[in-house]
């Protein structure tokens, strides 16, 4: 096994071959812009550690490792226009720089450029690569309609919620993991146990990304600080707010996130003020602990060495550590 520093070195050594700007530059730039912003490179990382840790060889699960990273950020371009945001990695979306047209055809060109990458592998291993993915890019689509459809809902519950962010982040974590594991040839058993291990990891960072959302530092978080609120996402830390606040908070609760006020600085300092008090941040913060804990319950049943399980939890502990 390699740290995770060497795992996201390989990766973006490869990742910088790859991209090359093609004619139309406008189609092209984009992909090339959005690739290369920077990120945490999170699940491309965890496809090489998988292989690893199934005893592949690192460097064949390259390209299963890129097309989850350009698919990952494909979804990142639609996402931005879809949620209306501003800021990526601290730079302008590919829809504020370019335009929504632009940002629409780079996306779809992107998620063709995924599945492509496959046909770098032999047969079976394409096979099992291609299947996985598709049911993971559904679920993902599945995810982000269930997060619109949110925004004006008033009665979503916490169950839901969890459903909506398993499908929009938490399966690709597990796909990223999964594939790892195909490449390596692991038994189906570790297959699905790794795969598991990295949607309970995904569950967590997603809800430690709706925390960031809110209370992240605007000098390092790299996106619009409150863009949840104003897009009126029904979070955990706000469907968590409605359950522990009495009867007034809860009502300007309800009636902040049904409205789309001109004066958003007021907004988020509201509903920020409510997160906090109700104790929702709190609570918000020990789902994020849980989800952890339940990834590294997984990691009991898989037969491989205790140094490979610890780099696995401090890959965890570091994400929850996380402040972009
Ligand atoms: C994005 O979810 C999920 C996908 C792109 C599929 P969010 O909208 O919550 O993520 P951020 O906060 O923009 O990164
Ligand atoms: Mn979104
Ligand atoms: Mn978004």
């Amino acid at each position: 096994m390699l740290s995770i520093e060497k795992y996201q070195q390989i990766f973006v050594e490869y990742l910088e071959k790859y991209s090359a700007v093609k004619e139309p530059k406008n189609l092209y730039e984009p992909i090339e812009y959005i690739l290369n912003l920077g990120g945490k490179r999170l699940r491309p990382v965890l496809t090489l550690m998988s292989t690893n840790i199934f005893n592949g060889d690192h460097k064949k699960a390259l390209n299963a490792a890129l097309s989850i990273e350009v698919f990952h950020n494909f979804s990142l371009v639609h996402d931005d226009i879809m949620d209306d945001a501003p800021l990526r990695r601290g730079k302008e979306t590919v829809h504020e720089k370019w335009n929504i047209n632009t940002g629409i055809l780079s996306g779809d060109a992107m998620l063709i450029l995924a599945y492509q990458l496959f046909e770098n592998y032999d047969a079976s291993t394409f096979q099992a690569l291609a299947k996985l993915f598709s049911k993971t890019a559904l679920e993902v689509c599945e995810g982000q309609q269930y997060d619109v459809d949110f925004e004006t809902r008033q009665d979503v519950t916490i169950s839901e919620y969890l459903k909506m962010i398993e499908y929009k982040t938490a399966v690709l974590v597990g796909a990223a993991m999964k594939m790892g594991a195909i490449v390596a040839e692991a038994s189906s058993e570790d297959q699905n146990s790794i795969y598991n291990f990295g949607k309970n990891l995904g569950i967590a960072f997603q809800l430690q990304d709706d925390y960031l959302d809110a209370f992240g530092d605007p000098k390092m978080f790299g996106k619009q600080v409150g863009g949840d609120i104003i897009e009126n996402k029904k979070t955990y830390l706000y469907l968590k707010a409605l359950e522990f606040s009495n009867e007034s908070d809860k009502l300007i609760l309800e009636q902040l996130f049904s409205s789309n006020p001109e004066d958003i600085s007021n907004k988020i300092t509201l509903a920020k003020q409510i997160f906090e008090s109700s104790g929702s941040a709190e609570a918000t913060k020990k789902a994020i602990q849980d989800y952890t804990n339940m990834a590294f319950e997984v990691l009991n049943s898989l037969n491989i060495s205790d140094e490979k399980k610890q780099l696995l939890k401090d890959f965890g502990i570091g994400l929850m550590n996380r402040t972009i």
